[in-house]
């Protein structure tokens, strides 16, 4: 008989946000008159921008015609996706990034899950906890961790924990680790990082020969104009760093599917024999492999977000989830609910009111307000006793949430 892989026995419970997507349908099941509001994934609701809607009806009608017909396209990305990724995202913000160094993907939860693949099992992971659940489960999935403990830490992570006592700053491991995850601005917590703090971890990176895995998913809701978008602005990163990128948030695409990877062909590893090597060659063979790239028609709309109306209603976009993160800031701290977040990324992380356990939290609010929130410790142990609101969903769902946290917690 086929043998299964015993590693996933190892992970806890489902995957975070079925989870909560089973203990909501339970209850709306048995209460079906519930108008149910989610705050919980982080799932975009407005429509994608009219540039976006255009250059992807254009690319489906090419594909109807057989003088402009595509079939497989370079499974790295096209080249007029690249440029405008390379250009706008990178060179206009002086950071040194080739086109061949952008790999065009249909998600980030996938390249930082796969990116898994190109490293040998015997590194050292570092986690910051609370974290993207993501992070921690491919590792378990890759047999990189023993087993968890009660508080759902897995034996060989290092985690280090951020929290309201550290102003959400991680503090550098305190012991070798080859890779880093870091989140910026963060999922769940909504910070953001420095430059200062960037420049501390491609400080400490370059010093140990350690990898970070830099996942800049939400820098297009960064407003302060002196938090970097990505971690190429801090000098000595392309040693030291591979970056995620996605559209699902920016400009509404996590139906459609479009993101990117950037690994420098400066970032390095070493061979069993101590040789070091690059690892560029080793994530272009695997996604050449197991990948045939994104859809045409995607990846024109994706291209269009760059260009000057695409800028602009993307612009918009940002801003009206960032005006729902505002509210419920404000809300939330009329209440005397200690907030934190929701100024430079599209979640509000909150405290508890009463230090209540975040599952006990969320069963209340879903029960009492009909409102879905995610619970802090599913992002980690350092995450109990916090929850996590989405500010993704239309302002009159937001003014209704709000209204009903009134309701609960006033
Ligand atoms: C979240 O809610 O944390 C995100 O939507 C999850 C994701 O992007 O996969």
């Amino acid at each position: 008989m086929a043998l299964l892989n015993p590693d996933y026995a190892k992970l806890k419970a489902g995957y975070l946000f079925p989870e909560i997507g089973r203990r909501v349908s339970k209850f709306a099941s048995e209460n079906p008159q519930a108008k149910i509001i989610r705050l919980g994934i982080g799932d975009v609701t407005e429509p994608l921008p009219p540039a976006v809607v255009a250059a992807m009806h254009t690319a489906v009608d090419e594909l109807a015609v057989r003088s402009s017909f595509r079939g497989y396209g370079p499974e790295q990305g096209y080249d007029f996706l690249r440029q405008a990724i390379v250009d706008n995202d990178f060179k206009a913000r002086g950071c040194d990034i080739a086109i061949d160094e952008v790999f065009v993907s249909d998600g980030s939860k996938c390249d930082t899950g796969n990116i898994l693949e190109i490293f040998g099992a015997g590194n050292t992971v570092a986690i910051i906890d609370p974290v993207y659940p993501v992070y921690v489960d491919t590792n378990v999935m890759a047999g990189r961790t023993g087993a968890a403990d009660e508080s759902g830490r897995y034996e060989g992570l290092v985690y280090i924990p951020v929290t309201a006592e550290n102003n959400f700053v991680p503090a550098l491991p305190d012991r070798p680790v080859d890779l880093i995850y870091l989140c910026y601005p963060n999922n769940p917590t909504g910070m953001v990082a420095t430059r200062e703090e960037l420049t501390k971890w491609v400080n400490y990176a370059r010093a140990n020969d350690a990898i970070i895995l830099f996942d800049a998913a939400y820098e297009a809701f960064i407003t302060d104009p002196a938090i970097p978008h990505s971690i190429y602005e801090i000098p000595g990163a392309r040693d030291c760093a591979i970056e995620f990128r996605s559209f699902s948030k920016t400009a509404g695409f996590t139906g459609v599917r479009c993101a990117f990877t950037v690994v420098p062909k400066t970032v390095m590893a070493k061979t069993p024999s101590g040789e070091k090597q690059p690892l560029h060659p080793l994530w272009n063979r695997r996604h050449t492999t197991k990948f045939n790239g994104v859809s045409y028609p995607v990846q024109r709309g994706a291209e269009a977000v760059y260009s000057p109306e695409g800028k602009q209603q993307v612009k918009a976009l940002v801003n009206f989830y960032l005006t729902n993160a505002k509210l419920l800031c404000e809300a939330l701290r009329s209440l005397g609910v200690n907030v934190f977040g929701g100024v430079n990324a599209p979640y509000v992380w909150m405290q508890t009111p009463g230090g209540e356990a975040s599952w006990s939290f969320f069963d209340k609010l879903l029960s009492k307000a009909h409102l879905v929130g995610t619970p802090g410790s599913g992002f980690g142990a350092a995450g109990e006793g916090y929850f996590r609101l989405s500010a993704f969903n239309s302002r009159e769902n937001v003014e209704e949430a709000i209204a009903r946290l009134k309701t609960m917690l006033g």
